[in-house]
């Protein structure tokens, strides 16, 4: 399939784009979206970086964090940039209130590998489903790291197990002992919420996220660069997202230095590039990797994020 085809056809829903640091995923993800939302198509373009990078991107203060807005200047684009940590900070309210799952699990959910980005991710697939776009486009950096979210679920259950068996053990104590720990709210009443249902609903929440990821409707693209870094980095996510059965829509090559060239630096930057071309098309071959210029422009404003979606969705 073609990657222009990924974002006409009409069951695509879920795209996201991942990829190493600095390799060019906001800047493609957002051409996607401007392209997508010139066609007609309603679609919102949802960040995890904390850096407010959409707001910046698309030059419009008034994008903030945790709320839809949307985007000036062309119909139909929404977007939406999230922290992270900001959606951590509601588990750790949790945490707070029950002492007895942050003697099992740490003080933080930081201590699971993965989990501040994954969170991220995971509030994303869980407000899309309350919203009707025809597509939702992610600009988030699920590398392995991050994807290891998906095995959160096996991990919430065992924790919870040890939770249960604990309090069979302790017998009426546990209760005890919890109480005293449990931090009292104002008003002296005690947190009604269960422990373990809360667990079991955080839980359902990473099941859910995990079945999104993996329906025919959703596809990763990935965004790297010809350097042998880059190259590395993507075999591994390659790895992890077929390990978790995620459908790979598409491979993207950027910042490419002219080819036909009288400056020396462009030329020597190319040769290198060349030979790193040379094993991307071969060992990705599969996954039909297309090629982006480095652009002599900064990526930013309608006009050169619609200007960027034309070297890679051939229009
Ligand atoms: N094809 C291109 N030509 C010229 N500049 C580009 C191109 N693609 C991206 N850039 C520039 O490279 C920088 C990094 O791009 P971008 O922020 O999109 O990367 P990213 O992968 O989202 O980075 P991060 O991992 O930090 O979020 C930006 O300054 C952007 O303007
Ligand atoms: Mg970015
Ligand atoms: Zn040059």
């Amino acid at each position: 399939m073609r990657l222009i085809d990924l974002f006409t056809a009409p069951d695509r829903h879920l795209i996201l784009f991942g990829g190493k640091g600095g390799v060019g995923k906001t800047s493609i993800a957002a051409s996607a979206s401007v392209f997508t939302a010139k066609r007609g198509k309603r679609t919102l373009i949802i960040s995890s970086d904390p850096a407010h990078s959409l707001q910046d991107i698309f030059e419009q203060p008034h994008i903030g964090s945790g709320k839809v807005e949307r985007v000036k200047g062309i119909d139909n684009l929404y977007a939406l940039e999230i922290d992270p940590k900001e959606v951590l900070h509601d588990y750790q309210h949790y945490l707070d209130e029950y002492p007895e799952y942050k003697l099992l699990l740490g003080d933080n959910f930081e201590s699971f590998p993965g989990s501040n980005e994954g969170f991220g991710l995971l509030n994303i697939i869980r407000m899309y489903r309350y919203e009707n776009y025809d597509r939702v486009i992610v600009d988030t950096a699920p590398t392995g790291h991050t994807l290891r979210l998906l095995s959160f679920p096996d991990f919430m259950k065992t924790s919870m197990m040890r939770l249960i068996r604990l309090r069979h053990a302790l017998g009426s104590f546990a209760g005890k002992i919890a109480n005293f720990f449990r931090r009292k709210k104002k008003d002296g009443e005690m947190p009604e919420k269960d422990p373990v249902e809360l667990l079991e609903k955080i839980r359902q929440w990473a099941i859910e996220a995990r079945e999104w990821l993996i329906k025919p409707e959703t596809c990763f693209i990935i965004v790297m660069i010809p350097e042998l870094l880059s190259i590395f980095e993507t075999q591994r996510l390659i790895k992890e997202l077929q390990h978790y059965n995620i459908q790979i829509g598409g491979l993207i090559v950027n910042k490419l230095f002219p080819s036909k060239t009288d400056c020396e630096f462009c030329r020597a930057k190319r040769l290198v590039q060349d030979q790193n071309l040379q094993i991307i098309h071969q060992k990705f071959a599969q996954f039909h990797p297309c090629e982006i210029p480095f652009l002599t422009t900064e990526v930013h404003g309608l006009d050169i994020l619609d200007k960027l979606s034309q070297f890679w969705l051939h229009v």
